[in-house]
């Protein structure tokens, strides 16, 4: 089933007030400090939160065989696998190391 409303929502901020700044965020992926528990065997680094837009961007790391459960997608999805492969259980592709994917945004989905 598909999300087909949402709500929006505003940041409150004046839209020439905001942070027009580049940044750049340093990910440690061989330490384990820094990897945020999600799910059983799986977990994120973040990367960015976009207080603005409501996105954010992390980097996903899974154990083999682990999987986690029904979540929704409230905005799009893009995503892109640097090592082993993955799949939704409501698709039938399988990303690989160098896979782009994309998903649009009110998708209910597991892996
Ligand atoms: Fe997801």
């Amino acid at each position: 089933m598909s999300i087909t409303s949402f709500s929006s929502f505003t940041d409150g901020l004046d839209p020439l007030r905001r942070s027009r700044e580049h940044f750049i965020t340093n990910t440690s992926l061989d330490d384990e400090r820094f990897w945020v528990p999600y799910a059983d065997g799986v977990w994120f680094q973040p990367c960015c939160f976009n207080v603005t837009s409501g996105g954010f961007s992390v980097v996903l790391k899974g154990l083999p065989g682990r999987r986690v459960g029904t979540h929704y997608h409230v905005g799009i999805v893009h995503g892109y696998t640097m090592r082993g492969h993955w799949r939704y259980l409501e698709h039938d592709w399988i990303a690989k190391p160098g896979t782009y994917i994309y998903e649009p945004a009110g998708e209910r989905i597991r892996w």
